[in-house]
């Protein structure tokens, strides 16, 4: 992950970025949302295989510099201003452990954690019974905890891949969605 970044510009695609990418790109459905699009790469994507796709950003800024055009783009945390529920929500978490979130591209506050629970709290009803949730964390974070809470939250949980770099691991999870 990028820490180095000018406060103003969007996180550019980078490892994590191309990792779920990876993934999505053999996805297709009706709607899909990407939480914190940043450049707007995965997103993008999405609107590839994908009728209907929904980005956010918690910063308005991001989102106007979108590199990757992409059509429909909502300012808020996680999916609180969305009123749709989705056949596949993505999102390459802000996971890094840092004590407070002075940088919210990267910061996960406390073990990366506390930045992922609010999202994940957040776009859990607007998932379809059935539908998935697929995230990037990291073995910088307490991925574990994460996973553990994502289950009690009423996901079926699987780690899909993880990835080797040269100082963190990369982990792509899948949320299968069991309860309405
Ligand atoms: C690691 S970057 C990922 C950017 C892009 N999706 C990618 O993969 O290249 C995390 C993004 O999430 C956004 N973000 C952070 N906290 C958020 C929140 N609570 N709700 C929505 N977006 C958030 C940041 O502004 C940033 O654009």
């Amino acid at each position: 992950m990028h820490k180095k970044l000018s406060e103003s510009e969007p996180y550019p695609p980078s490892e994590d970025t191309f990792f779920l990418a990876d993934y999505i790109k053999n996805e297709k459905g009706e709607c899909a949302l990407d939480i914190g699009t940043g450049s707007g790469y995965l997103a993008a994507l999405l609107e590839k295989s994908f009728s209907l796709v929904v980005a956010t950003d918690l910063v308005f800024n991001v989102l106007k510099k979108h590199e990757y055009f992409t059509t429909n783009n909502v300012c808020c945390n996680g999916a609180d201003a969305i009123n749709q529920q989705f056949d596949l929500v993505i999102c390459n978490m802000p996971y890094l452990n840092t004590d407070d979130v002075s940088d919210v591209r990267t910061d996960g506050g406390k073990d990366g954690l506390e930045i992922p629970i609010k999202i994940i709290d957040s776009a859990k009803s607007q998932i379809k019974p059935g539908g998935k949730f697929v995230y990037v964390t990291s073995s910088l974070s307490d991925f574990k905890k994460l996973i553990s809470y994502t289950k009690l939250e009423g996901f079926d949980v699987s780690i899909l891949a993880k990835k080797k770099l040269f100082f963190e691991e990369l982990i792509l999870v899948k949320a299968v969605k069991l309860l309405p």
